[in-house]
Formats: C-alpha cells, structure tokens, sequence
C-alpha cells in the first residue's frame, strides 16, 4: 500500500511538465529562462482540423526543415537580424516546432511562453512581422508546401500580429 503510493506519487512528479511547469532540467544548448506556466494557450491559436494540413507540411520532418531554415535566413535577412542577435536559436527552433506542430494538429504540445509576454520587450513594427511572413513564405516554399496550405497557416498566425508586433 505504502510502495503503490510512493509510485503514484513518483507518477504525479514526473509527469510535472504536464501540470504546466517550465521543461526541467533545461533542454540541451537551451538559455534558462524565468518560470511560466506552460499551456498549449500559450500558442496563440487553436489547432486546425483534421490531418490533411499536417501532411501537407510533410509532417513532423516537413516542419523541422521548414523552422530550421526559417531560423537561419532571419540571422542573414538585414530587417531581422538586429532583432534576432540576442535569441537563443536552440530554444526558438524548438518552441517554433512545437507551436506549429500543435496548429498544424500534428499531436504536439505547445511548452513555449505565450505570445504578448515573449515578443513585448522586443518593439516588433508591422515591416519587420510583414518581413517574418515572407522569410517563413520562402521557407514553407522551399519545402514545396502548396500556397492553400501556405495560406492556411499563415491565416492562423495572422491574428498573432496583435501580440507580436508592438509598434
Ligand atoms: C505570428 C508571428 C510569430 C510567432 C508565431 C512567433 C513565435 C515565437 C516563439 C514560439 C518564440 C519562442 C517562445 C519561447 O521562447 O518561449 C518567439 C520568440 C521570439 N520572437 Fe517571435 N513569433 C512571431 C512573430 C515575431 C516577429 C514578427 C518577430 C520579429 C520580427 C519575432 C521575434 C522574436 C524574438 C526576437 C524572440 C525571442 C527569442 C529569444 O529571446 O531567444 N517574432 N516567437
């Protein structure tokens, strides 16, 4: 009786990221951030329906490729690297992957901070998230995802633009 509850209390302990604690220990070549609480709101948007827009993306590979090349044409892209020099990239691939996994309806849970709290400090103007939409337009099309997927995803990070873009 005394073991099955240690094991349950275990349980509960280790399953403690899915009670909204930040990830611990902190993922590998990840920067510590401040505590928050971790919820699949803090995407900013509600999962698509069904299965076809994940597969569209090319899945879970699909979406790797395409935030990893975003993440590295907005260290090159003369509007975004200024705003980008102090990021942590390990972390913004992951979180990024995550959230459009979660929208995308791939099965993924959303461990990043959300939205409005993230991008507050950063004075994000409507050029430079115009400029983000295209980085990501050129990344999903190097991918080869056809533009009515492009467009499906892109309407569901179009009202983010309240939270993001500040100024
Ligand atoms: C719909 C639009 C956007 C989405 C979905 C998005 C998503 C994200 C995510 C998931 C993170 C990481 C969250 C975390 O660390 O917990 C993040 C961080 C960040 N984003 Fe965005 N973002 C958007 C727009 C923008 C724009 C337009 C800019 C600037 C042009 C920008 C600049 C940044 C910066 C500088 C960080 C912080 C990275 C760091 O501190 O390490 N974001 N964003």
């Amino acid at each position: 009786m005394r073991m099955a509850f240690i094991c349950a209390l275990s349980a509960i302990l280790l399953a403690a990221p899915a009670f909204g604690q930040p990830p611990s220990p902190v993922p590998p070549g990840e920067e510590e951030v401040d505590p928050y609480t971790i919820s699949d709101a803090n995407a900013g948007a509600t999962p698509v329906g069904g299965q076809e827009l994940f597969a569209a993306f090319h899945g879970h590979e699909g979406i790797s490729r395409i935030v990893d090349d975003l993440v590295e044409q907005v260290q090159k892209d003369s509007r975004l690297t200024e705003i980008f020099k102090a990021s942590d990239f390990v972390r913004l691939k992951r979180t990024l992957k995550e959230q459009f996994c979660y929208i995308l309806n791939g099965g993924c849970s959303y461990t990043g901070r959300d939205m409005k709290s993230v991008h507050a400090d950063h004075g994000v103007t409507t050029a430079e998230f115009n400029a983000l939409v295209e980085v990501l337009q050129a990344a999903m099309t190097r991918e080869g995802v056809a533009f009515s997927a492009q467009n499906r995803l892109l309407a569901k990070l179009a009202p983010m633009k309240r939270d993001t873009a500040t100024r």
